[in-house]
């Protein structure tokens, strides 16, 4: 059992600890040290940072600093040259074996991956399936879930999302913003710890953006989903974050609360960054 006085220093008034056991204020994902290369292009550079579990963290940054690749390492996209990543205790593309830290089965990455959703900029919904099987069709195939159950769980997230009268319609039928809908719906059926959202709303037109964020806001408010999220929306930033992280060149150039952040950076990178974005 945790007690206040497990909460860690300088957090007071903490939640003591989540469902899982596992303590507020405890890193979900930490990465050690990671660097990845495309030839001699350091895209990640040693990078080390964390992300507390139940929190939401923005990732902002000039286009190249690298922040879909941080994305794209999590969900086993892509494997580091160095370091290592760990997401809820367990390490992405290594497992212990002997004491040892050695390169992961393709068992140990799908068991790890199953604990992270992620939905794109472009929305890759299954186009020859209507909505319900959309978000459907992981649960069954690949958790096991019964139909029924599928179904069920389906229709609350596709409520969730503001899509019920679509349940029936194929993802041609739908918005730009409806599918992006969809496409959380069913990265959500998934029971993911984490999602990964990387400019989720840069393909929309702008009058579907305002949805689209609003879904996500409740989203962050109504569940205790880990989110780490790039997006050039600051004010969605803003509200949904607890953390934004500053990258430029495969580095973070600084982090903090999104206050700090966005009203009073540390460094002139930051505050060239963010006039060039508003
Ligand atoms: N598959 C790849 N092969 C070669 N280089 C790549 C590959 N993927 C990414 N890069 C390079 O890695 C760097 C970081 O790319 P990344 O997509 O992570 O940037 P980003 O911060 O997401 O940028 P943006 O804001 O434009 O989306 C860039 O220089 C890019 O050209
Ligand atoms: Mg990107």
């Amino acid at each position: 059992m945790n007690t206040p006085n497990d909460t860690p220093a300088g957090q007071p008034g903490e939640a003591g600890g989540t469902a899982d056991g596992r303590r507020a204020g405890e890193d979900l994902i930490t990465f050690t040290d990671v660097t990845k290369r495309f030839g001699d292009n350091v895209v990640l550079d040693d990078l080390c940072f964390g992300v507390e579990a139940n929190k939401h963290v923005t990732l902002i940054g000039p286009s190249g600093s690298g922040k879909t690749t941080i994305l794209r390492l999590l969900m086993t996209l892509a494997k580091p040259d160095e370091g290592t990543i760990e997401v809820d205790g367990e390490y992405l593309t290594h497992e212990r074996k002997n004491g040892k830290l050695v390169p992961a089965g393709e068992a140990h990455n799908r068991a790890v991956r199953k604990k992270i959703g992620m939905v794109f900029q472009q929305f890759n919904l299954f186009p020859n399936m209507r909505v319900l099987r959309n978000v459907t069709e992981a649960p069954v195939h690949v958790l096991g879930m019964e139909k029924d159950e599928a179904e069920e769980r389906a229709r609350g997230l596709i409520e969730l999302v503001g899509l019920t009268e679509h349940l029936d319609k194929y993802p041609s039928q739908l918005s730009g913003g409806q599918q992006q809908r969809v496409a959380i719906a069913r990265a959500l059926a998934m029971r993911p710890k984490v999602l990964l959202l990387d400019e989720v709303t840069s393909a929309l037109d702008p009058e579907l953006v305002a949805g689209v964020l609003d879904v996500l806001r409740d989203i962050a408010r109504s569940t205790d989903i880990t989110m780490v999220c790039v997006t050039h929306e600051m004010s969605f930033a803003r509200d949904i974050s607890q953390k934004v992280l500053m990258f430029d060149q495969g580095k973070i150039v600084e982090s903090g609360s999104p206050d700090k952040i966005f009203n009073d950076p540390d460094h002139e990178r930051t505050r060239e960054f963010l006039s060039s974005v508003h």
